[in-house]
């Protein structure tokens, strides 16, 4: 019997069309334009309308990731979205909405609650279904309204985010050249306060008052620890596959704060030429930013067939994880 490998063949990307500047944040908090590029390199995000959720914004994503893997949504036998900003507050779920708004039926939907490692999360959970068996064409969803959960006064977090949505398809192949090569998934649960929404069953929206469901973040402690973890994680899932960094076409890194990227990508030795960067102008999109910066690649015909491609991210829970890609895609 042939080897079952997963694919990823196809991406795609939506980011809404308000934006929301540094000018514009000047004006809503205490911060300025200075202090957020030279902090965290972002300039604008990407903000959804009012009548867009999660799964809006997922699903003119997913649209173009079908429509460029060649398959039709009825060959989809898996629909996972990564997200912290789903539509409903946990039931249902946003994979849920998504399938349903694809026009996909009988078939398993779930979301994965990973924070901004969502994608990674939720690619090697597509994989491991892959590669057991148990799918053959699933679509994995990154995508972030993150917008509806920001306290636009608090200035060391609202400054950081933005909206929008990335997919991928992953598909079963023989051929290792076009494979997922490896995915490396962990956290930490004791440093789960280090990124909070509340408004769940430890303290339900209903009571409203002091627990809001508003982002926090202990922004210095994140920082610190995202660029330890991630440095020590890129390493290793680069020796336990005998890779060196020059062997990776393109670092597609989550998009936190440029800083954390600059840090991991001298970690490696990286070139420019070789890091992907959307942060200026997306801001961080959580679970969607991945697949974002991949699909800026397509879009920009720099992503070809067998490129490998290392993707890491850090998050909420504490979640971080690393994989090494080989586009399978045209
Ligand atoms: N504008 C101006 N000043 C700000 C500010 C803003 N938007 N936000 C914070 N500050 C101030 C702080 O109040 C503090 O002032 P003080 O020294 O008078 O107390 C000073 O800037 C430094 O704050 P600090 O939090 O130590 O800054 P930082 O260098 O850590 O940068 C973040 C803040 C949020 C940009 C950074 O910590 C970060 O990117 N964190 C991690 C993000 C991340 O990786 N998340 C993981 C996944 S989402």
């Amino acid at each position: 019997m042939k080897s079952l490998f997963a694919s990823m063949i196809s991406i795609g990307a939506y980011a809404p069309k308000k934006l929301l500047t540094n000018a514009d944040l000047e004006t809503m908090v205490d911060t300025t334009d200075e202090w957020i590029t030279k902090r965290t390199g972002i300039k604008t995000r990407h903000i959804a309308a009012d009548d867009q959720a999660a799964s809006d914004l997922g699903y003119e994503a997913a649209k173009l990731a079908i429509a460029r893997s060649g398959l039709l949504p009825s060959d989809i036998d898996l629909v996972i979205v990564a997200t912290l900003s789903g539509d409903y507050l946990f039931m249902p779920s946003t994979a849920a909405v998504l399938a349903g708004k694809l026009g996909v039926r009988n078939i398993p939907s779930f979301d994965v609650l990973a924070a901004c490692s969502g994608f990674i999360y939720g690619v090697a959970t597509g994989k491991a279904f892959i590669e057991s068996g148990m799918a053959s064409n699933v679509l994995v969803v990154g995508t972030e309204a993150s917008s509806r959960f920001m306290d636009y006064t608090d200035r060391s977090v609202c400054i950081l985010f933005g909206d929008g949505a990335g997919a991928c398809v992953l598909t079963a192949t023989d051929d290792e050249s076009k494979a997922i090569v490896d995915v490396k998934i962990s956290g930490d649960g004791t440093l789960w306060d280090y990124l909070t929404i509340e408004g769940g069953s430890r303290h339900p929206v209903r009571e409203g008052g002091e627990h809001p469901p508003f982002m926090r973040m202990k922004g210095n402690e994140t920082f610190k620890l995202a660029v330890k973890t991630l440095s020590a994680d890129v390493v290793e899932i680069l020796a336990r596959n005998n890779l060196t960094s020059e062997a990776i076409t393109h670092f597609i890194p989550h998009q936190a704060n440029l800083r954390i990227i600059k840090a991991v990508g001298e970690t490696l030795k990286l070139r420019d030429d070789q890091i992907v960067l959307t942060i200026e102008r997306f801001g961080n999109t959580s679970a969607a930013s991945i697949p974002m910066a991949i699909n800026e690649l397509y879009e920009s015909h720099k992503l070809k067939t067998g490129d490998l491609m290392l993707l890491d991210a850090f998050g909420g829970g504490l979640t971080w994880g690393s994989a090494l890609v080989r586009f399978g895609g045209k």
